[in-house]
């Protein structure tokens, strides 16, 4: 089976067809993402939260990402597999990111993600320009967590919305294929969105976007550390999962499980 290719992903905002990125760190829930009939996993590092139990995203290694990225991409099977670049794997030089990023597509990505405005703009055109597709992350920016003081929505006031939409605008001038906005007003994540051909997608951004991203394990309930306003839970798999381990526990206790029925003769 064909992955959805970039292309594709990017016709999907000419056609009005809203685009829909959730996040994935292994082969089980890829596949489960894939049967739901999702086709974009962005293998997030968020992982450095809700998989490894950190703080924030900065302790994240490409060692890390690309052990991720090969679970996800090893697994999908028409997916359009696009792979977080790490804190520090492009900050240092546009040399060493454009080398950190082509091993995400050595390991299976078809795409990378990295956070920032005009500071990155000579990384994405360096990518770009030796075949590597880039998406671009702007709005609050979780990396950047200990320069803005916190989870904060950014844009606010004028001249802070004028700066991302310009930084928006010279993302996709530099060839990014797409944009994440994150935690902005919804009337600036719209403008941005009707400014740009490439398709926007929003977290924390409104309807006005191209598409939602949503990390996994926040919209199953699984994670609940930290619950941002903008994250809906669709199901409640911690409470489920809590009520299993402790019914597990009760019967193992009074002999209750294993019966017959998960016994051998
Ligand atoms: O790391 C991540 O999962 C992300 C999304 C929340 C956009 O960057």
């Amino acid at each position: 089976m064909a992955h959805l290719t970039i292309p594709e992903f990017q016709q999907h905002k000419q056609q009005g067809k809203k685009l829909t990125v959730v996040t994935a760190y292994d082969a089980l829930f890829t596949r489960i993402v894939e049967q739901a009939g999702l086709e974009v996993i962005l293998v997030g590092d968020s992982l450095g939260m809700v998989v490894q139990g950190k703080t924030n995203t900065l302790s994240v290694t490409m060692e890390d990402m690309l052990y991720h990225t090969r679970l996800v991409a090893q697994t999908a099977q028409r997916s359009l597999v696009i792979s977080d670049m790490p804190f520090l794997s492009y900050q240092v030089s546009v040399q060493e990111a454009v080398r950190n990023a082509g091993q995400f597509l050595q390991a299976g990505a078809a795409a990378v993600k990295l956070e920032g405005g005009l500071s990155v703009v000579d990384r994405v055109e360096a990518m770009t320009r030796f075949g590597i597709p880039v998406m671009g992350h702007v709005g609050m920016t979780p990396q950047s967590v200990n320069q803005s003081g916190g989870y904060r929505v950014q844009g606010k006031g004028q001249k802070e919305a004028e700066k991302i939409l310009q930084e928006a605008k010279e993302l996709e001038a530099a060839g990014a294929f797409a944009l994440v906005l994150e935690c902005v007003p919804s009337s600036l994540a719209h403008t941005i969105t009707q400014a740009l051909s490439i398709p926007t997608i929003g977290i924390g951004a409104g309807q006005g976007c191209d598409g939602q991203v949503l990390v996994l394990y926040d919209l199953l309930g699984l994670f609940d550390d930290f619950v941002p306003k903008f994250v809906k839970p669709y199901a409640h798999l911690k409470a489920d999962a809590l009520q299993a381990l402790t019914r597990y526990k009760e019967e193992v206790e009074c002999g209750k499980f294993p019966s017959d029925a998960e016994s051998y003769n």
